[in-house]
């Protein structure tokens, strides 16, 4: 995935503030990237406040730094507009004669709405910090061995205490497996059912081609079931041996599985031995009234739940936890035991701390209060740049689908890309057999950009469409 402007400079500066002074080190990153033509003249910086939040660093510090390459004339500051990249700013190159050309030239992307990531910024790592001094002050010698492959009873305790609050999961934790993000889940699951001898596993129409091939690759095929406004249509479900899906927020369309569906593929599972594979990905983001609880509640003997810490902290953690049928427990955890990948107790510990001193719930009331602001300043936007243009699966999430006429998904991406931004179409999560019709649309990872690139990612996008 593409970086953004303001993660990458953020990165710079750091490196540069490590030798200089943080103003100096400042000054010269904005100076390097305004003479090598990252930061082309006009463009606006963002606000002192923001870029420090992004830098961990204190506003004045920024402020001084704006003030003085204003007076040496790199930037300019006027009311009303902020502070901006001079006109004359880089120095004049020699003059080249220009080839004629019948387009701008392709911008390196400035910024990103790719889905998938969450706002790195938010990490709340002073937070993170003082759980991990406790945990760690805490932990018993036996803690820093080779783990159990269930995972520290630690975290598996307090994850069965939020997962029945927060999602409505049965959890117990002798039932909770910790493993390293989804993706890692996904891989136990493939050994086990093919050492139950399943040879499919039913998908959903869009999805992330990455979890698919995670399947193939462990010897099982990935059938697409058909999805319509009501969610995916499990009724075509045979003898496969599982199903994987994502039933708060189908990723990347965004509507909730209808209830009578819900049913129906847990009928489907107790009639078959199939089991449920939900992925729950972004389920503490709802943002309407009715909480969409795990499917895994209707029944915790078919259902095998997955959920993650990549959206609500960091995908970096590689941090996630699988609730499993009690019959299962023990083939998950042969399976696991013998890729011998335990996850680093260090950090289970911290997330056990983290949760348990009611600062995960802190922390993800406030980001999902800052991804609620963005979608409805996506839709806003939207709405006043392109009145015909519908966005959609936004009760949850932080994403969102934003429909195009037919055709024009490869103009809008490719347009997006000259205005400096990388968003991503429909069509790259489509599964091979999905039937029916494709669908033009971008799928807008909202969440992704620091918060001092999201207005400008925004107004690229704005610019971008039809
Ligand atoms: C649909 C979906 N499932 C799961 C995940 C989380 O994957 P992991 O926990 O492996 O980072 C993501 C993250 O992007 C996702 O988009």
């Amino acid at each position: 995935m593409t970086e953004s402007w303001a993660t990458s400079f953020g990165v710079d500066l750091h490196l540069e503030l490590a030798d200089g002074g943080l103003r100096s080190g400042l000054m010269d990153a904005l100076r390097e990237a305004i003479r090598t033509g990252r930061l082309t003249p006009g463009t606006r910086l963002p606000s002192s406040r923001s870029l420090a939040a992004d830098l961990g660093i204190a506003r004045n510090t920024v402020a001084d730094a704006y003030g003085e390459l204003v007076a040496e004339g790199w930037l300019t500051a006027r009311q009303g507009s902020g502070t901006r990249v001079a006109q004359r700013a880089a120095p004049r190159k020699a003059a080249a004669p220009a080839a004629p050309r019948s387009r701008p030239a392709r911008r390196r992307p400035q910024y990103s709405l790719m889905p998938g990531t969450p706002d790195l910024g938010t990490f709340p790592r002073a937070e993170w910090l003082r759980a991990a001094r406790r945990a760690l002050t805490a932990a018993p010698n036996e803690a820093f061995g080779y783990g159990d492959p269930s995972g520290r009873v630690e975290l598996r305790t307090v994850l069965a205490d939020y997962l029945a609050r927060a999602r409505g999961v049965h959890a117990h934790p002798d039932r909770i497996v910790i493993c390293s993000g989804f993706a890692h889940g996904l891989m136990l699951m493939a050994q086990v059912l093919r050492a139950r001898r399943a040879r499919e596993v039913a998908v959903e129409s869009y999805g992330l081609d990455v979890h698919w091939s995670l399947l193939t690759e462990r010897g099982l095929r990935t059938r697409a079931l058909p999805l319509d406004e009501l969610g995916t249509d499990t009724r075509g479900l045979d003898r496969e041996g599982a199903v994987l899906l994502t039933a708060a927020h189908q990723f990347p369309i965004g509507v909730p599985l209808h209830p009578d569906r819900r049913s129906a593929v847990v009928d489907w599972a107790r009639a078959t031995g199939g089991l449920v594979l939900e992925d729950d990905y972004d389920g503490e983001f709802r943002y309407d009234r009715q909480p969409v609880g795990a499917l895994q509640g209707l029944d915790p003997e078919h259902v095998v739940y997955l959920g993650t810490a990549s959206k609500s902290l960091a995908p970096g953690l590689r941090l996630a936890w699988m609730v499993v049928p009690d019959g299962l427990v023990a083939e998950v955890l042969a399976a696991k035991g013998a890729m011998d990948w335990v996850c680093g107790t260090p950090d289970q510990l911290t997330l056990a701390e983290f949760i348990a001193s009611g600062a995960y719930d802190r922390h993800v009331r406030g980001i999902r209060l800052r991804y609620r602001r963005r979608r409805d300043q996506l839709v806003e936007a939207l709405a006043a740049a392109s009145p015909e243009t519908a966005v959609s699966g936004i009760a949850a999430g932080m994403h969102a689908l934003v429909e195009l006429p037919g055709g024009m998904e490869r103009p809008v991406v490719q347009a997006a890309a000259w205005q400096g931004l990388a968003v991503e179409g429909l069509a790259r999560y489509r599964h091979g057999t999905a039937p029916g019709a494709g669908r033009d649309a971008l799928v807008v990872g909202y969440g992704t950009p620091p918060e001092s690139a999201w207005h400008g990612a925004l107004d690229a996008l704005c610019r971008a469409l039809p």
